[in-house]
């Protein structure tokens, strides 16, 4: 009697084509293709949300029988649903303005002082309310949503100050408990010294440290805490000393570095950061650091190309023999473009990575670099998250460079599109 009910509440998704488990990828290092392991025929066994099992469509129909069947007709790859490690999508206003002084020959950085760069977007969202600002994000979460990511770290860092910080992450809290893809918030209030704070770095980082922090942990507002360290943000000194008050309130540590200038790695092995996310500026040592320590070098394509900057040497970092993560940045400076699959496709592309390295940057490695063990590989008690493209061979995906979207995409077991 148990049996039947327990059998009758379970979906068998497919049959699919191909099926990318995303199983048994090392956590760490050069990857090849064959190390992908392709179910032929696949389907997914599914109830509340959670994988039962994958394997065989036909062998699984028969084993489960009066399993609810979801059929998928015509072929499809399906694959698990992307993870974003990196996106700053809670903002107001555009920088346009920015990328067209850009494309005229001014830097970033002179942009910055110019008085555009960060600050105008802090200006923007400073004056956008919590709901406006929810509803921006809302867009840009169901906008990648749909492209089959179906879990996505946001950062704070528009607002630089206590109050103005706490309204985006509550922003960002509104958004995750009313959408359907899952929101790792961040905050990165040490994001560069606010214009309008009258006092030093280190001043700046301390009432961060007391009067923000303990405010964002009582209101469970996030568990992760960020920093941008470079010219024109914040010192390796001031990071050093926040980040020692950071780990000791009980923070999981994530680290901007390495964009402009390299020499962020001791740090970032130093205190334990998880992840390292930028890099372009990296070097030999730096890789070499890296590959000596556990920080997840994430590489943020998007940025690269939404400067006209150099990719990161992601190849040489999975030849050293670290993970390799890529997430895209999304942010209204830096990285316009929102895209991780096309961005994702076009490294591949330039740092010739394989097509398992960059699968598992988006998938399996980026679930590593969140601490969350339940998703990222299509496996039994993991979350329902996939998405299928409309195609017989996995490789014309990353071939289309993004163009080949996700024609159905799964959030926990529900289809989404
Ligand atoms: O990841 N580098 C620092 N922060 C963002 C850019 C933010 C912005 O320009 O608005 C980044 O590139
Ligand atoms: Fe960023």
């Amino acid at each position: 009697m148990f049996l039947i009910f327990y059998e009758c509440c379970m979906t068998l998704t497919g049959p699919f084509k191909q099926l990318l488990t995303m199983d048994n990828i090392p956590e760490k290092g050069a990857l090849s293709d064959d190390q992908l392991e392709i179910i032929s025929d696949g389907g997914i066994l599914h109830r509340d949300g959670k994988i039962i099992e994958t394997g065989n469509f036909q062998e699984l129909k028969e084993k489960y029988d009066t399993t609810k069947i979801e059929w998928v007709e015509g072929d499809y790859v399906v694959l698990p649903g992307m993870i974003d490690v990196h996106t700053h999508i809670c903002w107001a206003g555009s920088r346009a303005e920015d990328y067209a002084l850009r494309l005229s020959g001014k830097s970033y950085l002179e942009i910055a002082e110019l008085g555009g760069g960060i600050w105008d977007t802090v200006e923007k969202t400073r004056k956008a309310s919590v709901e406006e600002l929810a509803d921006l994000t809302e867009q840009r979460a169901n906008r990648l949503l749909k492209m089959g990511v179906t879990t996505i770290e946001v950062k704070s860092g528009y607002g630089l100050s206590v109050k103005q910080e706490l309204k985006i992450l509550k922003a960002i809290s509104l958004v995750n408990k009313r959408i359907m893809v899952d929101i790792i918030p961040t905050c990165l209030a040490a994001h560069i010294l606010p214009k309008d704070f009258k006092g030093t770095e280190l001043e700046y980082l301390d009432l961060i440290v007391e009067k923000l922090l303990p405010e964002v942990m009582s209101q469970n507002l996030s568990s992760r805490v960020d920093i941008f360290i470079d010219k024109g943000a914040f010192s390796f000194i001031a990071a050093k000393s926040y980040l020692t008050k950071v780990k000791e309130l009980g923070f999981d540590i994530v680290i901007h570095g390495d964009q402009f200038n390299s020499g962020t790695a001791t740090l970032a092995n130093e205190v334990q950061a998880l992840s390292l996310d930028h890099l372009e500026a990296a070097d030999e040592q730096e890789i070499a650091l890296l590959a000596a320590g556990n920080v997840i070098p994430v590489v943020l394509p998007g940025a690269s190309l939404g400067l006209g900057e150099p990719f990161a040497p992601a190849r040489l970092l999975l030849d050293a023999g670290t993970s390799l993560v890529i997430a895209s940045d999304w942010n209204p400076g830096t990285a316009p473009m929102g895209n991780l699959l096309t961005e994702a496709s076009i490294l591949g592309a330039y740092e010739k990575l394989t097509m398992a390295e960059v699968w598992a940057a988006i998938t399996c490695r980026a679930a590593i670099a969140l601490k969350l063990s339940d998703r990222g590989i299509l496996r039994k008690g993991n979350l329902a998250d996939f998405n299928a493209f409309k195609t017989d061979d996995y490789k014309e995906i990353l071939y289309q460079q993004g163009q080949l979207k996700a024609g159905m995409v799964w959030k926990n077991g529900e289809i989404v599109i």
